[in-house]
């Protein structure tokens, strides 16, 4: 048998592919677990969840194009409550077929990370995505803060998680792109210096994307139409923050690459730019539970 394991944050995966957050919310008309743990995916990551159950932005906030996707879901949730009373039950959903539970979690202050990554870690959880990096939620017309942008807030933020669980939790952090290498640089140094951090997710959709109709319509009818964008126009985009990172960060903390991954070329890829895991929503949401064993087939006849 080839072996085409991997391991991020301690913990290990058979193989590198698994869903990215956003897939799999517990949502009607979402993919769910139980789908997902049919499917060959290495993990399943569920989220982002916040503290509230949240109905999401209202209008189209989906859009995909042939080379990119746009979304501004809003964090459509049940919320905090729900997810304590039924992690146990997804997680034996998921270690009943050998597969760990990953959670995202999505905070509005620190607290509301450190009580999220709390409940998550005693419902059992493998490993909790600290989301730092929504660029879809407004209050009063104005955009939040897209947090991982600020590196003293990342610091109040992990330090305040850190307070909660311990610095022994499986923690990733998941980062927007970039375009300000030495804003990156000093956020990547602000991971570096916490021992709670053993993996970046790397990367987030980018901000406020905008698409229009042949008659000059948004796709998107909330928020002026601006939107995160994901999708394979991503992926250079991705490949250059994964290795950025992996210039920066020392070699005990993994990177998870996400963005534009759809073959199995993308995969082998990522893991070359320094990725030990890789995620995917746009492909999944467009293509089904069956783009798992596509991609992996397509991955292992490349590696062999
Ligand atoms: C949403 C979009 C994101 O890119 C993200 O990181 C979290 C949430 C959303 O709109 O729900």
């Amino acid at each position: 048998m080839l072996d085409y394991s991997t391991n991020v944050a301690g913990v290990k995966l058979e193989h590198p592919l698994m869903n990215a957050a956003g897939t799999c919310r517990l949502l009607a008309g979402d993919l769910s677990i139980r789908e997902l743990v049919r499917t060959p995916t290495a993990a399943v990551m569920i989220g982002s969840i916040t503290v509230t159950p949240r109905e999401g932005n209202p209008g189209n906030v989906y859009w995909a194009d042939n080379f990119y996707s746009l979304n501004s879901m809003g964090l459509p949730n049940p919320g905090l409550p729900y997810y304590e009373k039924n992690f146990h039950e997804m997680v034996a959903l998921t270690h009943g077929v050998g597969k760990p539970l990953f959670v995202s979690v999505a905070g509005f202050t620190p607290h509301e990370y450190a009580l999220l990554a709390l409940k998550s870690v005693k419902g059992g959880v493998d490993l909790v995505e600290l989301n730092l990096s929504c660029p879809n939620t407004w209050e009063g017309g104005n955009q939040n803060r897209i947090a991982c942008f600020y590196p003293e807030l990342v610091f109040a933020i992990l330090g305040r998680v850190k307070r909660e669980i311990g610095a022994d939790a499986k923690v990733s952090v998941k980062l927007a792109p970039f375009s300000d290498p030495g804003i990156l640089s000093e956020v990547a140094q602000v991971l570096k210096d916490t021992p709670l951090v053993k993996a970046v997710t790397a990367v987030n959709t980018f901000p406020n994307a905008f698409a229009v109709d042949p008659s000059g319509t948004s796709w998107i009818t909330f928020a002026d139409g601006f939107a995160g964008l994901a999708g394979t126009a991503l992926k250079p985009i991705g490949l250059g923050q994964v290795k950025q990172l992996r210039s920066w960060l020392p070699n005990n903390v993994d990177i998870i690459g996400v963005g534009g991954i759809s073959r199995g070329r993308d995969i082998v890829d990522y893991l070359s730019c320094g990725a030990k895991a890789v995620q995917i929503a746009t492909a999944l949401l467009e293509r089904g539970p069956n783009v798992f064993s596509t991609m992996l087939s397509e991955y292992i006849d490349i590696v062999g």
